[in-house]
Formats: structure tokens, C-alpha cells, sequence
């Protein structure tokens, strides 16, 4: 009996290699079984049969378990990520074992770690905001004209998307009064997407990211701001850079200024081409009053730009659209 059992162990764990497993049933050591009986005492044969019809059973109820998970594991799963041109001979989907970070999540991490090196601390900003912050806070009066700079979509309900991270200044001056109050200062960067109804082409796109920086102290200055933000390009780029600055209009800070640099030689610039950074000030009175700051007390300058202009100075990219296109054969380079 004690063999039955190990035999039973066996068929049942070989079933389950079988792809027809009824045929389990025709094993040699199982029909060696019945060939035992004739040789067995008569007054022992009915219990041995009747223990080798329960095995037959047992096995049967294996074999048509195995046959139904066959059944279902040959029908095609769904695949949702399936890729879309089945009959295309190009690997449509990257080895997982060569995956890596979006390069735009890649670069955003270093201009991070840039300014948290530097002490300022970082935010990711809303994807989701009102006219509060996006305008209010900001200094732009109710009907005022450059409200309409900033093609800025809106919900039915009228919530807005942000269009830029300049939305994250109030909250970012509200949380750092405290700080400033007991002799601290407010450094804050604010980084995410924004999003600008806007005609795309190989320099707008409707989807884009910004960081924005914020800095508030008793004593700010215009040229702490512009040693900070040359502090930043050199190192984003790794090199001597050469800076300017021209008005720029932004109702949130007085003076406002265009920021520049002259696109590097090992970028293929020639002297004189000036690239538009970012837009930049000193902080107008009433951003800070509204975040409830004394502008008599305290200054501050603020920043803010694209993170994929930055992007594709650093690395040639010709055309803004290639960053929310999801085509392998851009994000491929960036392995
Ligand atoms: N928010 C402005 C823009 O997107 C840039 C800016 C930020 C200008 C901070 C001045 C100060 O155009």
C-alpha cells in the first residue's frame, strides 16, 4: 500500500507536465497495478482494487483540473500595452532592463539638486489652481490686459491649470512669513507642469514644465538675484557663461527683467547669440502684501522659466514636441 501512495505522488505531480494529462491513465507503473492483483491473496485483492480505483479516480479529477487550466491559459490575455502596429519588425517596447527616467524628469532632478545645494528648498507645484493665485496674488487687477498674456485654459468650473509655477509664490510666502519673522529667510524653488492654451510648434507646446524660484530676506538685492542664477546656469551647463538682462514686463515684480546668456561655443553658439532664460525681479510690494509680508521689512526677487529650453540648449534638441511624444527613438538617446 505504502508503494500505491508514492506512486500516487508521482502521477499526480507528473499531470501537471502533461499537455494531454488524461494520459496519465496509460502510465506503465499505473496498469503495473492491476498486473499485481492476480499474484496477491484472494482475501486481499478487494481492498487493493478498491484502493486502485480510488487512485483512478484521484487521478481523473487531476488530469480534468489540468486540462480546464490549459483550456483557459491558451486563450489570448488582454494586453492593453500590446503595441499598436502588430506587424511592425522594429521593437516597439524598450527592454525593461534598459528602462530609465523620462530625460526631462532626469534634468529637472539635477537643476533640484542644484538649488537645494545652494539652500533653497524644493516644491513640486500644483497641476490644479484658481484665479487667486494665478492672477490675484500676482498683482494682475481684475480685467487687467496681461491676463491674456498667459493663454490660460479653465475648467466649467472655473479652476485653472496652472500657466505657470509663478501660481506657488503666494502660498511659498505665506509658509515662510514665520521664517522670516524670527530672522530666517525664505528660499524656495517650486518645479511641475503648466499648461498654456497655445498653437504648438517646435517652440510652444500646450504642456510644459517650470521652476520657479522664490527668494525674500530684509536685504535682497537685484544682484544677489543675478549672482544666483549665474551661479545656476554654470553649473547646469558646467562652464563660464556670459549673462544679460533687458526689461521685461510681469505685473508681479518691479523691476521686471528678460534673463540671457550667450549660447556657449561648446554649444555651437557664435558670439552674440543670446538665448531668453527665464523672466525674473524684485518681487512687487503687493505680491508680498498679499501674502500678508511687510514690503517696508522684507524684499525679494523671484524667477522663472522653462525647464525644457534649458533641456535642449544642453543637448541639441531641435523641436519642444519631442518631450511629450513618447517616440522611443528621442527618449532611446537618453539611456
Ligand atoms: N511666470 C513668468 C512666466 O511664466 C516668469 C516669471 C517668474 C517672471 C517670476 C518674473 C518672476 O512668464
Amino acid at each position: 500500500m505504502t508503494d500505491i501512495d508514492t506512486l500516487r505522488d508521482t502521477l499526480l505531480a507528473r499531470i501537471q507536465t502533461l499537455e494531454t494529462p488524461h494520459d496519465i491513465l496509460k502510465a506503465s507503473e499505473f496498469k503495473a497495478l492491476y498486473s499485481v492483483i492476480p499474484t496477491l491473496d484472494p482475501a486481499e485483492r478487494g481492498a487493493y482494487g478498491k484502493r486502485i480505483n480510488q487512485l483512478k479516480t484521484e487521478l481523473e479529477a487531476a488530469a480534468s483540473a489540468r486540462q480546464e487550466a490549459l483550456e483557459d491559459s491558451s486563450v489570448m490575455p488582454l494586453d492593453i500595452t500590446a503595441p499598436w502596429q502588430l506587424n511592425s519588425t522594429a521593437p516597439l517596447l524598450l527592454p525593461t532592463e534598459q528602462g530609465t527616467q523620462h530625460p526631462l524628469t532626469r534634468e529637472l532632478e539635477e537643476v533640484i539638486d542644484i538649488f537645494t545645494r545652494m539652500g533653497f528648498d524644493a516644491h513640486e507645484s500644483r497641476q490644479i489652481d484658481d484665479d487667486w493665485n494665478m492672477f490675484g496674488a500676482l498683482n494682475f487687477p481684475e480685467g487687467h490686459p496681461a491676463r491674456d498674456g498667459y493663454d490660460t485654459f479653465r475648467t466649467e468650473e472655473g479652476y485653472i491649470p496652472p500657466a505657470h509655477t509663478s501660481t506657488m509664490q503666494n502660498r511659498v510666502l505665506k509658509a515662510g512669513k514665520a521664517k522670516l519673522e524670527s530672522g530666517g529667510q525664505i528660499a524656495s524653488i517650486s518645479y511641475g507642469r503648466v499648461f498654456r492654451n497655445e498653437d504648438v510648434d517646435a517652440t510652444h507646446e500646450h504642456t510644459f514644465y517650470q521652476c520657479e524660484g522664490v527668494f525674500v530676506s530684509d536685504d535682497a538685492t537685484l544682484g544677489q538675484m543675478l549672482g544666483t542664477l549665474r551661479a545656476f546656469f554654470e553649473e547646469y551647463y558646467g562652464q563660464k557663461l556670459k549673462i544679460k538682462t533687458q526689461p521685461g514686463y510681469f505685473p508681479f515684480v518691479e523691476p521686471g527683467l528678460e534673463f540671457a546668456i550667450e549660447k556657449p561655443a561648446a554649444l555651437g553658439g557664435k558670439p552674440g547669440d543670446w538665448l531668453e532664460m527665464l523672466g525674473c525681479g524684485m518681487i512687487h510690494p503687493n505680491v508680498l502684501r498679499a501674502a500678508d509680508i511687510d514690503p517696508d521689512k522684507y524684499r525679494g526677487f523671484a524667477w522663472g522659466g522653462g525647464v525644457e529650453r534649458l533641456v535642449m540648449l544642453k543637448y541639441g534638441i531641435e523641436d519642444l514636441r519631442h518631450f511629450e511624444s513618447g517616440k522611443l527613438t528621442f527618449l532611446r538617446k537618453f539611456l
